[in-house]
């Protein structure tokens, strides 16, 4: 063995534990960040609740008050929403979220009028959402409904 093989084996021993060494650095790191980004991975996107049975429902409006679990990546919690459901002419599921979309108070139906009223600010809206008068921007968003097995489901987004 001469030097020069000696110089190119010790070379090309090097080389490879160099590439070894960038392998098992970049396995770690990769592993690392799926550890650490798994609950963002685990955010709550699409939340479906089950209404009750569509014979429960009426022409009428009816609240329903829900307690939605939500995960937001690192903390995980229950939110009270509150939703109003009703048949329509064709006796569908319409389903109304109840917050104010001027800065998300809760409203209410008032029967006797006819409309949804916001008590933070004067808000008014009609049966089917839109805005009547006060300051909300937007009508009430109506939630996606179906009847499944003879139960209302929503999607609240
Ligand atoms: S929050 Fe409803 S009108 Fe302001």
């Amino acid at each position: 063995m001469n030097d020069d093989s000696s110089i190119t084996r010790r070379n090309a021993m090097a080389a490879m534990s160099m590439t070894l060494a960038a392998l098992w650095t970049a396995a770690v790191a990769g592993l690392s960040a799926l550890f650490i980004t798994a609950p963002l991975r685990a955010v709550t996107r699409r939340r479906e609740v089950d209404l009750g049975a569509l014979s429960e429902l009426s022409a009428a409006f009816r609240a329903v008050d829900l307690r939605v679990a939500v995960n937001d990546g690192w903390h995980s919690r229950e939110d009270a929403v509150r939703v109003y459901a009703r048949l329509d002419d064709a006796g569908q599921p319409l389903v109304l979220s109840a917050t104010c979309t001027h800065l998300g108070c809760t409203v209410q139906w008032n029967a006797g009028v006819g409309e949804f009223q916001c008590p933070c600010h004067g808000g008014r809206f009609a049966p089917d959402g839109a805005v009547l008068g006060g300051p909300p921007p937007r009508p009430l968003r109506r939630l996606t409904a179906e009847v499944r097995d003879g139960r209302v489901t929503a999607e609240l987004g």
